[in-house]
């Protein structure tokens, strides 16, 4: 098969490093993909918006799959406008993908097939949601509609600062027109899991459960990032919870989807509240969570691309997708500034001496190379995964490479999997 990553990030890179592995591949390519992953892949210069660019690349060089990793080309249509031209692609069609980009779209469907998650209401106006708020109380939270790279959600803790972000987010649109809807939801309590899931329409094949640790800080302290670091298994997330959230969650989305016409295949990502009364949706996403990958793919016993081309081809076999035993850690190391900005262009040295026994990945989310040397290009700049034979063995692996690498003003969490360790205890 030929196949095609869509993006340039950690993700992207995980993602590029598996199929690399898959039997079933004969090339690969990525667009625009990175300088870090130019020995594995042919990167094309196409940015993923670039919807026309990447379609016409892939009927040109007879491309048999492509994999889109980011959520924004998919809420673009870029499945939509590959499949038709006979591209087979991983990644729901644009009516799917408002599971991801419109919170509200979300919130209905689960209401409507009663899938657990906050209660909520959706405004369009900004003093009736204040006003709803003023007779809620808080703590509350409040999120942008639309697609807000992340930071479109706030878990305000008094009446003050809820208003405040509506404010923010309705009259001075600082999401632009992800603010002209707003859903208000009441505010969950309970540990965070995210599980992520193979579909091909119908068929829904969970993979091992990941945790993602969102503040900058240790002991979740901090502004949320796009994620600090994640490990998996999460064993939070029991079997029991796991049949929970496959039969009261994934099932009747998939299902509502299927029956409203927009059958979702690809990755079906759940942020998932493990509350008192059982799990609850925080949120999906309609792809590989980032940094969630970079522990779930390199734990995956399978040929990749060819279960996700029978995933774009609807014709997913459980009995395809097996996992390694053991666990995966991953530590995001973040350049100066991050997450309110980042700082470009610090030399990141001691790449050349990680371990390289098979078990330790470093893949680059922002970095390029000058003057032959990888240097820093963005927020996340590196996620450091390490394999074990346990997950106490995977964290002290992980960071035992991180101590390896350096780069000025680099950022690190020191208590990825802690909250797992507790757990195992
Ligand atoms: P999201 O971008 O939807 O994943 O939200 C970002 C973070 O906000 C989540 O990871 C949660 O920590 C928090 N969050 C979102 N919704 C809720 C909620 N209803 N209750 C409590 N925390 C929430
Ligand atoms: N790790 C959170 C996300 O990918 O959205």
């Amino acid at each position: 098969m030929k196949v095609a990553v869509v993006g340039g990030g950690g993700r992207e890179h995980a993602l590029v490093r598996k199929l690399h592995e898959s039997p079933s591949v004969e090339s690969l390519y990525a667009f625009p993909g990175s300088e870090a992953m130019s020995d594995l892949a042919r990167c094309v210069p196409l940015s993923v918006t670039d919807l026309t660019g990447i379609t016409d690349f892939a009927v040109k060089e007879g491309i048999d799959l492509l994999v889109v990793g980011p959520e924004v080309p998919l809420t673009q249509g870029l499945a939509d406008a590959a499949e038709a031209k006979g591209i087979a692609v991983f990644g729901p069609v644009k009516a799917a993908a408002r599971l991801e980009g419109s919170k509200g779209f979300a919130k209905n469907l689960m209401k409507k097939y009663g899938v657990p998650t906050a209660a909520y209401e959706i405004f369009t106006d900004k003093e009736a949601a204040k006003a709803y708020i003023e007779k809620q109380g808080a703590p509350i939270v409040i999120k942008a509609d639309g697609l807000a790279a992340g930071k479109g959600v706030v878990v305000a803790q008094t009446v003050k600062d809820a208003t405040d972000a509506v404010d923010a987010m309705m009259k001075d649109r600082i999401f632009g027109e992800s603010g002209g809807q707003i859903v208000v939801e009441e505010c969950m309590v309970g540990e965070e899991a995210s599980l992520l899931a193979f579909v091909d329409g119908k068929t829904i094949v969970p993979m091992v459960a990941a945790q993602d640790h969102k503040r900058i800080f240790d002991g979740d302290k901090g502004p949320n990032t796009g994620g600090m670091g994640a490990y998996a298994p999460a064993p939070v997330l029991t079997d029991r919870w796991r049949q929970v959230v496959e039969e009261k969650i994934l099932r009747p989305v998939v299902d509502g989807l299927a029956k409203e016409g927009i059958p979702y295949k690809g990755c079906l990502y759940a942020g998932l509240m493990l509350t008192d009364k059982g799990p609850k949706v925080v949120e999906f996403n309609c792809r590989f969570g980032d940094p969630e990958t970079q522990v779930v793919l390199p734990l995956l016993d399978g040929d990749l691309a060819q279960i996700m081309y029978d995933c774009a081809t609807g014709r997913l076999n459980p009995k395809d997708v097996h996992w390694h035993k053991g666990a995966a850690c991953c530590v995001i190391m973040a350049s100066a500034g991050y997450p309110e900005s980042s700082h470009k262009g610090d030399v990141i040295d001691g790449l050349d001496d990680v371990e390289k026994d098979g078990s330790v990945y470093v893949f680059h989310s922002g970095t390029k190379k000058e003057d032959g040397k990888f240097v820093t290009a963005g927020g996340r700049v590196l996620g450091v995964t390490a394999l074990g034979d346990s997950l106490q063995d995977a964290i002290s692996k992980a960071y035992a490479q991180v101590e390896r690498i350096h780069f000025d003003g680099q950022q690190v969490r020191r208590d990825i999997g802690q909250k797992g360790l507790k757990h195992l205890s």
